[in-house]
């Protein structure tokens, strides 16, 4: 158990993929239909891990992560820095909002982002986590300004499909 919830690596066959709902369909989408086993199994550093609210207990949600040299300290840098990006992340909306006993008063959600930033800081020369997130989705951005991220001080940068996405950093000091 880290930072209050148990966490392990995630596997295909676990069948609360097949339910889990976080109420973003792009989410949900992507760990159901389980694109992230075939992006693990080309290799590179994906990892897409399960994290639960005992040992055996309910799925609060899943992360995949991988560490890669990213631009640095913003988006329009020419140099670059080993950064923990999280390609993406969901809470069950059983959990959304819903305090962690285990950890105080942090939320589950929290629980789960300090885990990763144990993660990045577990790592040499690992100096911050980063992740891209639809400008429209105000709660998500709600949640990573509330555990400490920062915008990237340029412009929202646009999608195919239309959806501004914004960059997002916690600096590790
Ligand atoms: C993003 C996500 C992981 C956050 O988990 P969560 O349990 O909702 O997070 P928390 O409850 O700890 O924090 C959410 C914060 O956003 C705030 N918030 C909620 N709705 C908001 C809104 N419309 N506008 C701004 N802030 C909002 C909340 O007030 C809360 O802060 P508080 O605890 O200070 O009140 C979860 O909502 C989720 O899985 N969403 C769907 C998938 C998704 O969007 N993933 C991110 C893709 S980049």
């Amino acid at each position: 158990m880290a930072q209050g919830i148990f966490v392990e690596l995630a596997v295909p066959d676990d069948p609360f993929l097949d339910v889990f709902c976080c109420g973003q369909a792009r989410v949900d989408h992507y760990f159901r239909k389980r694109e992230w086993f075939a992006e693990q199994s080309k290799g590179g550093s994906l990892a897409t891990y399960v994290y639960r609210a005992g040992e055996a207990g309910p799925v609060v949600g899943y992360a995949s992560v991988s560490f890669r040299n990213q631009p640095h300290p913003d988006d329009a840098s020419s140099s670059k820095a080993k950064v923990l990006v999280i390609s993406m992340l969901g809470v069950d909306q059983a959990f959304q909002g819903q305090s962690n006993p285990s950890a105080g008063d942090q939320s589950y959600a929290a629980s789960v982002m300090a885990d990763l930033e144990e993660r990045a800081r577990s790592k040499a020369n690992c100096v911050a986590l980063k992740l891209w997130v639809r400008s429209t989705n105000a709660r998500a951005i709600g949640f990573y300004v509330k555990v400490g991220f920062v915008r990237d001080p340029g412009r929202p940068f646009q999608l195919d499909d239309g959806d501004p996405m914004l960059t997002m950093r916690k600096f590790l000091r």
